[in-house]
């Protein structure tokens, strides 16, 4: 048997502030696991393409998710997701996904059934970074450590080209700005978990610093939050 204390570390902020490069980081330094909220909305709307259901139809959506069963396999890491055995990994990535996706993440009866997901996996993985738009604020206002991660739009968007033209791929800095302002007020202003700074929270503006910056404050932040003691790896202990 193994003891293992929790401790969740939330992160929260808008899309292009680098969250899923530093929780990744920051949980490998902290020898926590890492869950990408954002990867389960994506998956929603791959079910939404790919199964032709309408991306406005919550009800169906979540409806579909629970049929299939949406998990990630923790073999892997980072952890690989899997809807009713098919390995959406890299289908979520897709440039389909990204404009579709937006729409099925306002749709309050799929949040709720993620929302409760997110929960199961924080009962079973609980030495965890989590990071999305609501988990300090909805999912886990409870959390050790809470963050909210942000940085100037046009910083994003910057980063964001240098992203896409490093990949190879044709990038406009102007309708990548856009997009990103687009995405903002979306998030921004859904009735059912919208982007916000948690109260609470640590905010980090990103803006100036590099990643490696970032992960140094974030972990600076979190041992002086959280005990040694309960960051330390859970230990196998004997049982009668
Ligand atoms: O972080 P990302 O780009 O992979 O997120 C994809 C979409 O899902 C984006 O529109 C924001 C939304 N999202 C959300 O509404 N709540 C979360 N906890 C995570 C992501």
């Amino acid at each position: 048997m193994t003891v293992s204390p929790g401790v969740i570390v939330t992160m929260d902020g808008p899309a292009g502030t680098g969250k899923s490069s530093v929780a990744w980081k920051l949980a490998q330094r902290l020898g926590l696991e890492v869950l990408d909220t954002g990867a389960m909305y994506r998956a929603a709307a791959v079910v939404a393409i790919d199964e032709d259901v309408p991306a406005d139809d919550g009800h169906a959506l979540a409806a579909r998710i629970a049929e299939e069963g949406l998990v990630f396999d923790w073999s892997c890491r980072p952890p690989r997701l899997l809807l009713g055995g098919r390995d959406l990994t890299e289908r979520i990535r897709d440039a389909d996904v990204n404009v579709v996706v937006s729409v099925v993440a306002r749709q309050a009866p799929l949040r709720a059934a993620l929302v409760d997901a997110q929960r199961i996996i924080g009962h079973a993985h609980p030495r965890l970074v989590t990071e999305g738009r609501d988990q300090g604020s909805v999912v886990f206002p409870d959390a050790a450590v809470r963050f909210y991660l942000d940085a100037h739009p046009e910083v994003r968007a910057r980063r964001r080209v240098e992203q896409m033209r490093s990949q190879g791929r044709p990038a406009d800095y102007e309708a990548v700005l856009r997009a990103i302002q687009q995405r903002d007020h979306l998030d921004e202003t859904r009735v059912d978990g919208p982007l916000v700074c948690p109260m609470g929270a640590q905010r980090i503006d990103t803006s100036g610093l590099t990643l490696d910056h970032v992960v140094q404050e974030l972990e600076r932040c979190v041992r002086s939050c959280v005990s040694a003691e309960l960051l330390a790896p859970p230990r196998a202990v004997q049982t009668a």
